[in-house]
């Protein structure tokens, strides 16, 4: 899958690299392999060090052309990192991405990187390359002037000591990646070619690695009585879906975890249309779905001792004719009826049949929804931190933990009765808006009247799915956010 990095593993540093790459502190290399290979070019490190004003920091770089003692083209020394720096597997991938970008930056095509400090886990070594890979993700396969981009493929030799420890915790890791960039993908598609329909279609693509995928018309969903996802699609010349992915990796008895995206190809606002300014953004309004597809994929991949459920709600909000309006009253799946202040709060209107349905079928132990739900959590919160809202703590608490591993953090905000009085409507059980404050945590109240008494947790992601600034891991519109965050929240607490 990633196009523009491969990468191996060899128990000792590969002599015909064009380049070999180190870390090193202030000090010197960190590894026994990487002190021998400076010895041999019988350079003073302090010297070198204090002239290129290396002190060892993450993106410091020592570039040496045509090394005497050495066959290789380059030497290259990055800079660790200070002491006591996190270890997390998200420190290790921004390592990864950084080096990756240096590399890439240097046009170096073949590299082997030696890592062989004392204490490296094997985790972290795939962390590394998973962070390589997800750096080395680009979408530009629309752009055609001068024949293409045309780019070329990195080769990484990852030296890491004994090859059999890190291979398994490097599938995986990679496995992950994969996730994300399979969702980077459907973020970055623009809506014109990626429409309910053709989403659909990809989360099916994953039969192939054993998930079991069905694709629910408009017709089923309207024997199942979805009115509020099926009000939301009715704009549209291209008609819902509601997609259900299961992977039965675990243990028959065990009930199943189940994740659901919201899957908006589209959102216009509908009849409350949006301001013109960056519309387009709302291409991306998808991206709960995408992460929910990736996620699905990297566990299969992985072959992940879970039982775990995927459901895509996937509409495009659009004004026409035949459109659903403001003042309207609709029958979610629930019977819960509901008044329509706004069309443009679309999400918690797919979001709601579809958590009802995912409860009703299949009895799940936990149930997690990821949306780009609110302009609010984007005022709340910016783009390094999801919001996430639940009626179990310790939901918040496994997400929490699973964003800092993964680097895919989240921050837990409050939901509850006192946000009841908001959405109270004079015509109908509830109405789909509340005011302009507050507005995830109403967003969210909304959303907690359609899951029952299942534990449950919303991640609302519009700030984190796409248009955030570009980071050691990403320089993608569409990030993949959630894929990994999901992936270690469901290894940590539901496997095995
Ligand atoms: N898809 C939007 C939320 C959004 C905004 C995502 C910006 C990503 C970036 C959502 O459907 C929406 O329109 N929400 C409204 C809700 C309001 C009408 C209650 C919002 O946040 O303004
Ligand atoms: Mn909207
Ligand atoms: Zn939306």
């Amino acid at each position: 899958m990633p196009e523009f990095l491969s990468i191996s593993l060899s128990e000792q540093p590969p002599q015909t690299a064009q380049a070999l790459v180190f870390y090193a502190d202030e000090s010197g290399p960190l590894g026994p392999v990487g002190g021998a290979i400076w010895a041999r070019t019988g350079l003073d490190f302090a010297r070198i060090a204090k002239a290129t004003g290396f002190s060892g920091r993450p993106g410091h770089m020592i570039d040496i052309a045509a090394p005497a003692g050495l066959d290789c083209e380059r030497l290259v020394v990055l800079g660790r990192g200070e002491d006591g720096q996190a270890q997390t597997e998200a420190a290790w991938a921004d390592r990864g991405g950084s080096l990756f970008a240096k590399l890439d930056g240097a046009r170096i095509r073949d590299a082997a990187v030696i890592l062989d400090e004392p204490g490296i886990a094997p985790r972290q070594v795939a962390a590394l390359a998973a962070g390589a890979t997800l750096r080395s993700y680009r979408f530009d396969k629309y752009i055609k002037r001068g024949n293409g981009r045309v780019h070329d493929r990195l080769s990484l030799t990852i030296a890491a000591g004994a090859p059999k420890d890190i291979g398994a915790e490097l599938d995986q890791a990679l496995a992950v990646a994969t996730g994300t960039i399979l969702a980077r993908d459907l973020v970055n598609e623009p809506a014109n070619l990626l429409g309910p329909e053709e989403m659909a279609q990809v989360a099916q693509g994953l039969s192939e690695i054993g998930v079991s995928v069905e694709v629910l018309t408009e017709k089923e969903m309207q024997k199942l009585g979805m009115g509020a996802l099926l009000a939301v699609g009715r704009g549209s010349v291209r008609p819902p879906r509601l997609v259900v992915m299961q992977w039965n990796g675990g243990k028959k008895q065990q009930d199943p975890v189940a994740f659901v995206g919201k899957g908006i190809v589209f959102d216009t606002g509908g009849i409350s249309i949006k301001g013109a300014a960056s519309m387009e953004n709302m291409k991306g309004d998808m991206a709960g779905a995408a992460a929910i597809i990736g996620v699905m994929q990297a566990l299969a991949s992985r072959k992940a001792k879970v039982n775990a459920i995927g459901i895509l709600a996937l509409a495009e909000n659009m004004p026409d004719g035949n459109a659903f309006r403001p003042g309207d009253i609709i029958t979610a799946m629930s019977g819960e009826t509901i008044e329509i202040i706004s069309t443009d709060a679309e999400g918690r209107l797919v979001l709601a049949d579809a958590l009802w349905y995912c409860r009703e079928r299949f009895k799940p132990q936990a149930m997690v929804d990821i949306a780009t739900l609110t302009g609010a959590i984007l005022v709340a919160l910016g783009n390094d931190y999801a919001g996430v809202f639940t009626n179990t703590d310790s939901l918040a608490a496994g997400l929490q933990q699973a964003g800092l591993a993964t680097g895919e953090k989240v921050w837990h905000l409050p939901i509850g009765h006192a946000y009841d009085k908001l959405i109270e409507s004079r015509f109908a059980d509830i109405k789909n808006q509340g005011g302009r404050n507050g507005g995830a945590s109403i967003a969210a109240q909304f959303l907690s009247h359609f899951v029952g008494d299942v534990p449950w947790a919303h991640v609302d992601i519009a700030g984190t799915g796409f248009g955030v600034p570009s980071s050691e891991t990403n320089s993608s519109w569409g990030t993949g956010f959630g894929v990994a965050l999901f992936d270690r929240f469901v290894r940590d607490n539901y496997e095995g």
